[in-house]
């Protein structure tokens, strides 16, 4: 057994080749590089109006690493790493998605060496590393495009030809939609030809290279649905890592085969509904219940590998809609008591309310990274809960949730041993759940992990809960948490090791196995 713990810590180490089922487990926290850490801890001005700038380092991610893992993340999700443009009309390209050299990195986050020390760093933490790429598409300053300035697509031949998608496009031409072009006449995203056979062994090529320089262990992969379908399973074949894919829309039938040519795609079509679901008392639950169970059934091996969200970069933050306590409590609840891997946007924890693109980039470090904030809390109680639910049932990464009960303003959510009790009634309400089939033994502890509340099962292991201040509940049988644990240990009764005495075994075996690779180095 410690031979077992010992040998699988010291392959962490290099990279991990980490596959869609390696990740199924995962939690991830989403940051942009330019706006989470500066290398020296200082705390510039960061006006997100203004599109600059502002000074987070790949050296700064390594530095705030305890904060990320002290919430029970063990994946970051980093935006995209390589050479981008310089000024444009709409401001520098802090965010990394407008590329203009794919083989070299962008020297605002750092160097070759500071993105490798990244990941070996969170390989050290048993963390993984998932990268941000743009394949679709080269930004450019002019119109047309100065071709000649990219690397490596240098000539014109390899772009489509220049047409601007139009918004009627997305529904009735694909070939727009691939072929067009994103951006306008002040920034052209050029094209990129993935019809050209060269153009797609350089893409392959490339993406196999990156993924074992810098020690990847997953990609995100952006504006998936604007190239073919079938350009992508050699592109995912040479990557040899979990991919998951932004295609935006909010139709499972339309999201549903992209997840036959990748790993996975980020649950848009979940996200549709969660928002308005929780951002008003007026939302339908029964909505984000519906679209759940069709993604459920037409994603390519359920829902397991989908990322699964409440905000990203993209998009307004949830807070921006609402500052409902209640409401925003019951959210954030949804990405870690369901089937897909969680994924929190940095600052969300924070309370950030920033709205659209630009506002939505907030600088962490104005925040402090306090860690006693009442969302902070949230989440480090979600992300545990889940880990323990998954100890207490080795099934728990591979069953289908279950609604026991779904209307517009209450849903009831079984993923066994989780209960996950939500309603929208907002903070002036106490909503109340009455489940008579709960799936729970005769009369069995429970406890609602937000607040520690214990709850007896009926005898027919049925849950009667009631909560205050429009509160989400998620149950666990108190077996299911340790009495050594971080997760209510008062109320606890079991005595597996938590996550975190878990998490100390790993660095410490961690820590050994480096030590040894490091002797072989410098024996060798
Ligand atoms: C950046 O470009 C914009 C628009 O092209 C221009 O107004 C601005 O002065 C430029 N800023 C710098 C620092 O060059
Ligand atoms: C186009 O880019 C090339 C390579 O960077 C550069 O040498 C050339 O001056 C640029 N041409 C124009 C018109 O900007
Ligand atoms: C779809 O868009 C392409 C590219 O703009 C165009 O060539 C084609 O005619 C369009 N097809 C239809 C049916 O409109
Ligand atoms: C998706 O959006 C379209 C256009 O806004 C709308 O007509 C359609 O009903 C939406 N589908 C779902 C599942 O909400
Ligand atoms: C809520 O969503 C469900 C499922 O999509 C739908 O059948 C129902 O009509 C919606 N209710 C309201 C009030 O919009």
């Amino acid at each position: 057994m410690l031979l077992n713990v010992f040998l699988s810590s010291l392959f962490v180490l290099p990279a991990l080749a980490a596959s869609a089922d390696d990740w199924r487990s995962r939690s991830i926290y989403q940051l942009l590089t330019d706006r989470f850490a500066t290398s020296d801890g200082s705390s510039p001005t960061c006006n997100t109006g203004d599109r600059k700038y502002c000074g987070g380092t790949w050296k700064g991610i390594v530095k705030k690493l305890d904060y990320i893992q002290n919430m029970g993340f063990d994946a970051v999700w980093i935006s995209p790493i390589v050479a981008n443009v310089g000024n444009t009309t709409y401001g520098e390209a802090f965010h990394g998605y407008w590329t203009l050299d794919i083989n070299s990195l962008n020297s605002h986050f750092g160097t070759e060496d500071d993105l490798k020390s990244l990941a070996s760093e969170l390989h050290k933490r048993n963390m993984y590393l998932m990268v941000d790429i743009v394949v679709n598409h080269m930004a450019a300053t002019s119109n047309p495009p100065n071709f000649s300035g990219f690397t490596p697509f240098n000539t014109q031949n390899d772009f489509h030809t220049e047409c601007f998608i139009q918004a009627s496009d997305y529904d009735n031409n694909q070939t727009a939609v691939e072929q067009c072009w994103l951006g306008d006449a002040n920034l052209p995203l050029a094209d990129v030809n993935t019809e050209d056979d060269n153009v797609v062994n350089t893409w392959n090529t490339w993406v196999t290279n990156i993924i074992k320089t810098y020690s990847i262990d997953g990609l995100r992969i952006d504006t998936v649905k604007h190239v073919r379908k079938d350009f992508w399973p050699a592109f995912a074949k040479a990557a040899g890592v979990y991919t998951v894919g932004e295609v935006l829309h909010n139709e499972t039938s339309y999201v549903a085969p992209y997840t036959e040519v990748i790993d996975a795609a980020l649950d848009y079509p979940t996200w549709f509904q969660l928002t308005p679901a929780f951002a008003s008392t007026h939302g339908n639950l029964s909505a984000l219940a519906a679209a759940v169970q069709s993604a459920q059934s037409s994603y390519k091996g359920g829902e397991f590998f989908a990322g699964s969200f409440l905000e990203n970069h993209d998009q307004p933050r949830f807070q921006s809609l609402t500052k409902d306590l209640g409401l925003v409590k019951n959210a954030m609840a949804w990405p870690f008591i369901q089937d897909g891997i969680p994924i929190l946007y940095y600052g969300q924890e924070q309370g950030y309310t920033g709205g659209n693109d630009p506002d939505n980039r907030e600088a962490l470090w104005l925040s402090g990274y306090e860690e006693d904030k009442p969302l902070v809390t949230h989440v480090k109680t979600l992300n545990a809960a889940r880990k323990a639910a998954a100890a207490a049932n080795k099934d728990f990464y591979t069953s289908g949730l279950k609604f026991l009960s779904s209307t517009p303003s209450n849903l009831v959510v079984s993923k066994p041993p989780m209960l996950a009790l939500l309603s929208n009634g907002g903070s002036s309400t106490s909503p109340q759940w009455s489940v008579p089939n709960a799936g729970y033994s005769a009369n069995e502890d429970l406890v609602d992990v937000l607040t520690c509340i214990k709850i007896t099962a009926d005898s027919n292991g049925g849950v009667t809960a009631k909560s205050t201040q429009g509160m989400p509940q998620v149950l666990l049988p108190a077996s299911a948490l340790s009495k050594q644990g971080n997760v209510c240990p008062s109320v606890a009764t079991g005595n597996q090791a938590s996550g975190a005495e878990k998490k100390w075994a790993v660095q410490v075996f961690g820590t050994v196995a480096a030590a040894i690779v490091t002797c072989l180095v410098a024996f060798s």
